[in-house]
This record gives structure tokens, C-alpha cells and sequence, in this order.
């Protein structure tokens, strides 16, 4: 099938059709800036700005960054705090007249990993991190992803959230080398090491394409590869799973 996958962040809103047997990009992918405040409004009107842009009928599936469970946002970590309580499905689904179905960020970027990147046909543990704003995960243990897990807000022994460590955002914010900064997400896989002994980490958002500016301060003994989607993981995963809801 042909279904319209839109990944919704704090910089930008990028979305495409997307053939959800071969997990191609049938047209070239849309980003519109997001705007601030993101207000469910302001984010519903973006993204039926997507869906006019591509002639678009069919149901829809959108990334989100946050916490989604069964349509309610449960958290508002890097989003607007009005978020919290919002059924998103059914505000989507106003806005754009169309079947809109949402699911974290993360999950949907591992989904599309699952099902044709490096997590297809994986047997054992695998965990999929995206590395931008926030720190998001995905678990996926033989082939079943686990959704809505927080690997980004685990605590440190530093006493710091993770994603308040090393997450993108803060790299750029206190201007780290990617070598400190490397040094600072290896303290976090040491931490997911030490707690879930999974089989295979993988890296998934914008950092994935700079992964051989930091693979060698990575000293854990689980292995890590980037992303095989790249940063097109998480449009390509949420068509797949608006396709499975539909
Ligand atoms: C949010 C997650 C999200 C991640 C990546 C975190 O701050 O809590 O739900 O997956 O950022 O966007």
C-alpha cells in the first residue's frame, strides 16, 4: 500500500508517501518548519498542510515525540506542556478528514528499522536509540516491539536524565566535540548495557549519518551499529504502523 508517514519534531515536520511493502519513498519527502508555540492546533494545521501538499487520501501515521498510548499524549518532555492529556488521533483525524493515527517517535523509527533495516529478522534483544532534541528508544525483542519505553529519562549515577547528558541538543548547546560528546552517550550505553543486556544497539536520528565521528569512544561489549533508514527510519515506520492499525 501507498500511506502517507509524517515524522513530527521540534525543528521540523517531514513527511512522504511511502510504499509500505518495499519501504521506498514514492515521492519526495516534504518538511515544513515547526512552528513555535507547537500548539495542537498550530501542529494539526502543519500537518494537514503535509497532507494537501501530496493530494493525500488514506490513512495517516505520524512519529511524535512523546510518549503516545492508544492516542493520548503522556508526556511533554521537549513539547509544549499543553500536550498532555490530548487524544492526538482524534485531533488529527478532525483536522485532516482523514484516519490519522499517532505513535511515538522512536517506536516508529524502530519499526521501520524492524521491518527493513538492520532489526530485520534479528533474533534476541535489540534496542533502537534516536539521538536528537531527546534521547528516544525503541525495544524490540525477537521481532515485537515493546512500545512507549523512556530510555532517554533513565537516571545516571551522575544524577542527570540521559538525555540531559548527551543528547544532540545538548552537544550542540554546550559546544562538545563529538569526541566528549562520545564519551558522554558511551556513560549512557553502559548504563542500558548494565540494565537490559541486549544483543544489538541501534542508533537511529541525524547522528546516525556521523557515526564513525564517534564509534571509537564507544567501549561497550553489546554491538552498536547506526541506523540502516538513516533519519528516514521514523516516516517509513509510522506509515508501516497506520497501516497496521487501519
Ligand atoms: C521523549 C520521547 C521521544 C524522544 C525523542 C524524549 O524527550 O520523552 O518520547 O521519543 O524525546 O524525540
Amino acid at each position: 500500500m501507498e500511506i502517507l508517514g509524517i515524522d513530527i519534531g521540534g525543528s521540523g515536520i517531514k513527511g512522504t508517501i511511502v510504499n509500505t511493502e518495499t519501504g521506498e519513498f514514492v515521492e519526495e519527502r516534504h518538511r515544513i518548519p515547526t512552528a513555535h508555540p507547537a500548539t495542537v492546533e498550530v501542529i494539526a494545521n502543519t500537518v494537514n498542510e503535509i497532507v494537501k501538499h501530496f493530494n493525500y487520501k488514506g490513512p495517516i501515521g505520524c512519529g511524535f515525540p512523546a510518549v503516545v498510548q492508544n492516542g493520548i499524549v503522556k508526556t511533554a518532555s521537549n513539547i509544549d506542556k499543553s500536550w498532555i492529556g490530548v487524544n492526538v488521533d482524534d485531533a488529527f483525524t478532525q483536522t485532516t478528514g482523514m484516519p490519522t493515527y499517532v505513535f511515538n517517535d522512536a517506536d516508529a523509527a524502530g519499526a521501520g528499522e524492524l521491518e527493513f533495516g538492520c532489526v530485520k529478522g534479528f533474533r534476541g534483544l535489540a534496542i533502537f536509540l534516536t539521538i536528537g532534541t531527546g534521547i528516544g528508544s525503541a525495544i524490540i525483542n525477537n521481532g515485537q516491539l515493546l512500545a512507549n519505553s523512556e530510555l532517554g529519562h533513565i537516571y545516571l549515577e551522575n544524577g542527570l536524565k540521559a538525555e540531559h547528558y548527551a543528547s544532540d541538543a545538548v552537544r550542540k548547546s554546550q559546544d562538545l566535540s563529538r569526541k566528549e560528546w562520545g564519551e558522554r552517550f558511551n556513560v549512557v550505553l553502559q548504563h542500558i548495557e548494565k540494565t537490559f543486556y541486549p544483543d544489538l544497539i541501534v542508533l537511529g536520528g541525524g547522528t546516525s549519518k556521523k557515526f564513525h565521528k564517534f564509534e571509537d569512544t564507544i567501549t561497550i561489549d553489546t554491538p552498536v551499529k547506526p541506523a540502516e533508514l538513516l533519519n528516514q527510519a521514523g516516516i517509513i515506520g509510522a506509515a508501516l504502523l497506520a497501516e497496521r492499525k487501519g
